[in-house]
């Protein structure tokens, strides 16, 4: 296989926590995909300029977004790569508000047809050790990924990782989250 035709990974990370819970759980499918031969990247969204979507329907009017940020950069990622992991958190239940505002921004670029038939995988962290605290983001999450005919290839949840790096600990999670990774360009063939 050629450089061009490798599958692209990107993974959208909505923690500002460097070396967290967030990241190491991505880490772990990034260093799987990329073993099994695919082109991976890792964004952490909160180290970019990406401002709150303003609802003044600018995008409506021409074929883009009149916010002049870092979302353009992201745009041409999002566009080039099959798999997107959309990472967060979970924050009073929902997502963390780095990850909210870059999928608030969708509303200026989903009429271009670049979500239908993307592969999403969600990793998804939190403090509490039920997992049903992360139901509103999930539900959010797949409400969102069918309305845009995306598709969900699996859900990472970590329950129970509070503290910087807790998610270590985890074995099992990591080691699911790393096979995911490996079988990636299987599961989107
Ligand atoms: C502002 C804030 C709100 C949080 N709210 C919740 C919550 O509602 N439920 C929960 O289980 N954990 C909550 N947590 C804990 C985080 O989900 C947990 O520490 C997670 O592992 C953080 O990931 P990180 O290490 O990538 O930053 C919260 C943490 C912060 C900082």
């Amino acid at each position: 296989m050629v450089v061009s035709e490798k599958i692209k990974v990107v993974a959208f990370v909505g923690s500002p926590r460097r070396g967290g819970n967030t990241e190491i759980l991505v880490d772990e499918i990034l260093t799987g995909a990329e073993e099994s031969g695919a082109l991976v990247e890792k964004i952490i969204l909160n180290e970019l300029d990406i401002k709150p979507c303003q609802a003044c329907d600018g995008c409506k009017n021409s074929d883009s977004c009149i916010i002049d940020d870092d979302m353009e950069q992201l745009e041409v990622k999002m566009e080039e790569s099959q798999v997107w992991i959309l990472a967060t958190p979970i924050y009073w239940w929902g997502p963390s508000a780095q990850l909210k505002a870059f999928i608030d921004r969708w509303y200026g670029i989903y009429g271009g047809g670049m979500f239908k038939g993307k592969n999403i995988i969600l990793a998804i962290p939190m403090g509490d050790s039920n997992e049903k605290t992360a139901r509103h983001t999930v539900g959010m999450m797949i409400d969102s990924i069918n309305y845009l005919h995306m598709n969900l290839l699996e859900t990472i949840l970590a329950p129970g990782a509070y503290s910087l790096g807790e998610i270590k600990n985890h074995t099992e999670t990591l080691e699911k989250a790393k096979s995911l990774g490996q079988d990636i360009i299987k599961r989107i063939a």
